[in-house]
């Protein structure tokens, strides 16, 4: 079943399947959102299955919670766990400082929150998400509906001032209608094509009325798995500064694969 994966599909699971293996008996989880993080949920729902795993599954998106519950996760709410043992989830862009630009999948707000009330957050990813540097992947900010195009001008202005190489915005849609977010808000992707100082554009974001949360996560990731089409992967752990190399089997993870949805 492996074999009729694209290689950067391999990689998402290679990336996911090493990942699980982070997660305990007992644990409160955030699952991520995204098409890497499905790939965990799948994973994780096959140790419950085959091994008997238990565990309390935190879901950042309601198309997380509906895949977990199918694959035999109990899910239970944020407020329900309170604090969560580990989190694991995806992300559009890395640095070397494990500085994190997410929210591609329009989940960002809810995927900070959890995060956040994480012991842990792991990120699991391809190669293609490491830069040097931040801001070739637009960066998602989560926006009301109410004013957006009076947030976005504002948006747009403060840039100036910023440390950005790009300075517009789109408003991210669904066909013919604004994506909405499951809060009920709207995303904009700002192209800033490169960003110099992630912290203080973080900050100055999150201060202006209209704008709920932005797509950078900062000091947040603690560790960063990199997965290879080929069946190696790559563990970074920024607080214990080591990086370990292994491999995972693909014909053991065969059962993963037959019910592919995402
Ligand atoms: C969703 C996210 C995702 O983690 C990010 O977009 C990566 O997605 P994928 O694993 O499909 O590349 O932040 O809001």
């Amino acid at each position: 079943m492996a074999g009729e994966l694209s290689p950067i599909d391999k990689a998402k699971f290679v990336a996911a399947k090493r990942a699980a293996q982070f997660v305990e008996d007992g644990m409160r989880v955030g699952l991520g959102t995204g098409s890497t993080a499905a790939w965990l949920v799948r994973c994780l729902g096959e140790m419950v299955r085959d091994e008997g795993l238990r565990i309390k599954g935190v879901p950042t998106s309601t198309r997380t919670a509906q895949l977990a519950r199918e694959v035999g996760i109990e899910v239970i709410s944020l407020d329900e766990a309170k604090w969560l043992d580990l989190t694991i989830d995806g992300a559009d862009e890395f640095d070397g400082e494990l500085n994190l630009i997410k929210g591609g999948g329009g989940a960002l707000l809810q995927e900070k929150i959890v995060a956040t009330a994480s012991d842990q957050m792991v990120v699991i990813a391809d190669i293609g998400k490491e830069v040097e540097t931040l801001g070739a992947f637009p960066l998602p900010i989560e926006v009301i509906p109410f004013g957006w195009q009076t947030t976005q001008a504002l948006v747009e202005e403060t840039l100036i001032s910023m440390d950005v190489l790009g300075r517009t915005s789109t408003l991210r849609m669904n066909g013919e209608v604004p994506f909405i977010t499951d809060e009920g808000n709207y995303i904009m992707d700002l192209h800033l094509n490169r960003i110099g100082n992630p912290r203080q554009l973080s900050l100055v974001i999150n201060q202006m009325p209209g704008v709920v949360e932005n797509g950078l996560f900062i000091d947040i990731c603690d560790a960063v798995i990199i997965g290879f089409g080929d069946g190696r992967f790559e563990v970074r752990d920024i607080n214990e500064g080591t990086v370990d190399r292994d491999r995972v089997d693909f014909v053991e993870s065969d059962n993963v694969f037959s019910d592919l949805t995402d």
